[in-house]
């Protein structure tokens, strides 16, 4: 096959920061349709009137001939008001709520430390309809970092689905089996990044540490990448595509203490269907990265189409772009990448 066209995507997890990085990565995702962003601004997108000052900033960075539609969300603290969630998604413009544990990644810190103290929003979010995103890792310092994801299934996720079944919750960029198998298991969505898909933790730190690897949840062992991949390209409803794409300054990875996130907005087409193809699942490719997203969110699926074509020459990316006085690394798969979304 060297031609494959399906619906639009969306990035059903997105960061795309403020201000002058704002300007710069938002071209880079115009081949998704729609996407769910990210709160964890500084300070966090915490209310209905900060979703909507922050939608109006993404707006107005919008390039001319881009249609984009940002799906917002709420950053859960545990000063979140209930009613005030209630009416963030009576407007239309929010989608979900986001859960970060408080201290598991960037900007996370005004997250939540006690689960019980975020019942009440939560109980109204099944009432109503209104999906929780969730950042699946314990902060826990005395678990192991490359268990943090499967301790917190065990400790907050199980009980959590346990108590309120009518929640809708997806289990964000699941980087295990042991979040494969509990996201079929309980039901629930799982969203899964481009990068878990082509990096295990050798790529991270085997001959050399490599800073533009390094994203949270961490990537693990070869076996988690490889269930992973079966997910993905299973066709069940329960998986679709949520790139995770994270913009750092390079000073801010490039240095002794570097920060979490790859960025993978430019590239994350040709490196998905590189993946598809590889798993012999191109078939599928239209179900992960179009359908199966909608679905879970209970929205409709783009009418719009896009085709995808496989080149004989490799198809070069930017090893970076600017952003501001910064650049920004765009993601290496390590691999040349054939398929280019035909314009
Ligand atoms: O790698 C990550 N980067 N993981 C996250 O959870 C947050 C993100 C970011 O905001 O940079
Ligand atoms: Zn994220």
């Amino acid at each position: 096959m060297t031609s494959l066209t399906i619906r639009q995507p969306d990035d059903w997890h997105l960061h795309l920061r403020d201000g002058a990085m704002l300007g710069a990565v938002l071209p880079h995702s115009a081949w998704a349709a729609r996407a769910i962003i990210m709160p964890n601004l500084v300070p966090p997108v915490v209310t209905l009137a900060d979703a909507r000052a922050y939608r109006d900033r993404i707006m107005a960075s919008l390039p001319a001939g881009q249609a984009f539609e940002p799906l917002m969300t709420l950053y859960l603290t545990e000063a979140t008001d209930p009613d005030d969630v209630q009416a963030a998604a009576a407007s239309g413009l929010v989608k979900a709520v986001k859960l970060y544990p408080a201290g598991a990644t960037t900007n996370s810190q005004s997250g939540v430390r006690v689960i019980d103290n975020v019942m009440p929003v939560l109980e109204r979010m099944a009432a109503i309809g209104l999906p929780l995103c969730v950042h699946g890792e314990v902060t826990d310092a005395s678990v192991d970092i490359f268990d943090r994801e499967a301790v917190f299934i065990e400790r907050v996720l199980e009980p959590l689905t346990r108590r309120l079944p009518d929640l809708r919750v997806i289990m964000e960029h699941v980087t295990t089996a042991d979040g494969v198998q509990f996201v079929e298991e309980a039901g629930i969505g799982g969203t899964i990044t481009v990068h878990h898909l082509i990096i295990n933790r050798n790529h991270i730190l085997a001959g050399g540490i490599r800073p533009h690897y390094y994203c949270l949840p961490v990537a693990k062992r070869e076996m988690h990448r490889l269930a992973l991949r079966r997910a993905a390209t299973s066709g069940k409803a329960g998986f679709f595509l949520g790139t995770d794409s994270a913009p750092h300054p390079d000073s801010a990875k490039e240095t002794a203490c570097g920060c979490a996130g790859c960025f993978t907005a430019p590239n994350t087409l040709s490196c998905l269907a590189h993946v598809f193809e590889e798993e012999g699942a191109l078939d599928r490719l239209e179900a992960f990265a179009s359908l199966n997203g909608p679905a879970y969110y209970g929205l409709e699926p783009n009418e719009a189409q896009v085709t995808l074509v496989k080149r004989d020459q490799p198809v070069s990316f930017p090893t970076h772009i600017d952003a501001g006085d910064e650049t920004v690394t765009v993601f290496d798969p390590g691999f040349p990448l054939h398929w280019e979304v035909q314009t």
